[in-house]
This record gives C-alpha cells, sequence and structure tokens, in this order.
C-alpha cells in the first residue's frame, strides 16, 4: 500500500493528514506551531503515521501547505494553502463554489469552480478584526478558552454590538461591556457577530456563491458557524473534516502526483 501526506502548518495549528490510493483519510494529526515550527511539522507528520502503524517509506509523497510550508523540511513540494483548502473542500464537498477559512490569524474568501479549483481568493490583509485574533482577544479579556467561547456564546440572547473594528482595542471594549454590567454572553455573540459581518465583506469580493464551505479551526466553533449562516443567510458545509481540509487538500495534490508519475498516460486520459 502506498499513501500520501499533507502537512499543514498554519500560524496557530499544525495538521497533518494521510490518505490512502483510495483517496480516503487513513491517519491525522493536530498539535500547537508554537515556536519551533521545523518541528511541529515533524512531529504532526510522525504523531499521525505512527497513530496507524504506518511506516515512513510507505508514505511516498508529501506536501507542505500554510504558513510555514517551507519548514516542512521531509516535504517533497510546497503549495499555497490556499490551492489546498479549495481542493479539500471540494472532495469532501464536490457542491462547493465557495470556502471561508477562519483560522487563528487569517480569514481567507476563495471561490472554486465544479472541479475545485481556485477561481479568485481574497484575504484579511492588516485588519484581523474579521478572523480567530479578535476571538483570541476576547478569550483573553474575558479569560475563557478558546474552544468554550462558542459554547458561551449561544447562550445569548441578546448580543451586544461590538464597535470597535480593531482587534487593538477589542479587549478594552469587552471589558468596558463588563463594566457597564453586560453579560459575558451576550458580549461573546457581539463578537461573533462582528467577525461575521467583516467576513461577508470579504466574501463578497470574491462573489458569494452556493453551496458555501467553512474551514480551518474556527469552523469547529458552534457559534460562528451560526453567526456566519445568520450573516450569509445560508447554509454552511462544516463537517470533522473542515479543520484538516488544507492538509487533506495538500494529501490530494501528492496522491495525483504518485498517481501521474506511475501512469502519465492514464493521467492524461482521464483529463
Ligand atoms: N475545538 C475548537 N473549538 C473552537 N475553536 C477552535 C477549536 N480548535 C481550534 N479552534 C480555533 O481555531 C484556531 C486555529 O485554526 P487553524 O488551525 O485553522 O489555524 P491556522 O491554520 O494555524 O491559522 P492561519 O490559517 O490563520 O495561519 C484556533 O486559534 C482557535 O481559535
Ligand atoms: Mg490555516
Amino acid at each position: 500500500m502506498s499513501y500520501s501526506a499533507g502537512v499543514d502548518v498554519g500560524s496557530t495549528q499544525t495538521k497533518a493528514v494521510v490518505i490512502d490510493e483510495n483517496r480516503n483519510i487513513v491517519a491525522r494529526s493536530l498539535l500547537d506551531t508554537g515556536a519551533n515550527v521545523v518541528q511541529a511539522a515533524e512531529n504532526a507528520f510522525k504523531e499521525a503515521i505512527e497513530s496507524q502503524g504506518i511506516r515512513e517509506e510507505e508514505v511516498e509523497w508529501v506536501i507542505g501547505t500554510g504558513y510555514g510550508r517551507y519548514r516542512v523540511t521531509f516535504g517533497n513540494d510546497q503549495i499555497t494553502e490556499i490551492s489546498c483548502h479549495g481542493r479539500g473542500a471540494a472532495h469532501i464537498f464536490p457542491g462547493t463554489r465557495t470556502v471561508v477559512d477562519m483560522g487563528g490569524q487569517d480569514t481567507k474568501a476563495i471561490r472554486v469552480n465544479e472541479k475545485g479549483e481556485i477561481d479568485d481568493f481574497c484575504m484579511n490583509d492588516k485588519c484581523a478584526a474579521g478572523t480567530g485574533r479578535f476571538l483570541g482577544a476576547a478569550s483573553a479579556a474575558l479569560d475563557i478558552p478558546l474552544n468554550e467561547l462558542g459554547t458561551v456564546a449561544l447562550k445569548s440572547d441578546r448580543g451586544v454590538r461590538i464597535s470597535t473594528t480593531c482587534t487593538v482595542f477589542a479587549e478594552s471594549e469587552v471589558l468596558a461591556w463588563l463594566g457597564k454590567g453586560k453579560r459575558v454572553e451576550d458580549i461573546l455573540w457581539g463578537v461573533h457577530e462582528s467577525i461575521a459581518t467583516r467576513s461577508k465583506g470579504l466574501l463578497r469580493r470574491v462573489g458569494i456563491v452556493d453551496e458555501v464551505t467553512f474551514t480551518g479551526g474556527v469552523s469547529r466553533n458552534q457559534a460562528m458557524v451560526k453567526a456566519l449562516e445568520d450573516a450569509l443567510e445560508c447554509k454552511l458545509n462544516v463537517s470533522e473534516e473542515c479543520h484538516y481540509m488544507g492538509a487533506l487538500g495538500a494529501a490530494l495534490f501528492a496522491m495525483d502526483h504518485i498517481q501521474s508519475s506511475r501512469n502519465p498516460m492514464a493521467q492524461e486520459a482521464s483529463k
């Protein structure tokens, strides 16, 4: 059996996915990127293969993606996370035409065609207000772990309107609302709504075409799913795989490489 792997070294978390020749996910891992990016990539890959007893030499081709893709020193190639999230999303949800990837630092809006290839994309550049970083600021201000923010926010029935458009001021605005006696859940729902509104603005720049797939770690946050669905007025594709979508896309590109180098004529004919 031969396998391919994708390693998505994000600014916050590193994800590795191993797939078999039928393009099924056979192993995965997730860990914090931390300060040693090279080590994080290596650890994620090792953790994934060891969890399923796969030997390193059975993994024929490895592609690195994410901001740290050039630090995947054992990788055979690198591909941008835009292409990889698009590819992964189209594989799991074939109807995908728009992808919103929300990670620890950035939000990306991606338009894909029916083959999962990139038609257009856009990312927040300097402003982090529509991103996971904004959640990080709220998490710090309220002393609630990132992965619990969504559960708390969903208890709200009247969200506070967050007016700041800058992450630097988010923490002080959250504290100011607390000081005025607002409930934590209402402040947090307001934070989610504000991120959703900004993300909608970003998505509009590439065009919001159904189906919309939500990828990246923030897709695990149920309040963010709801806030985005409310803002976009449509249902989103979300699944367990969504946090791993970039790594999965990279593994799929790697499998393309393995299969086409083995049988280039057949690949050409199937295009
Ligand atoms: N279980 C969870 N529940 C809620 N949120 C989560 C969970 N796991 C991760 N997250 C959120 O996802 C973020 C990390 O997402 P992801 O791994 O996609 O980021 P990244 O790829 O490192 O960042 P970027 O793409 O911006 O470089 C965390 O900062 C956190 O906000
Ligand atoms: Mg990412």
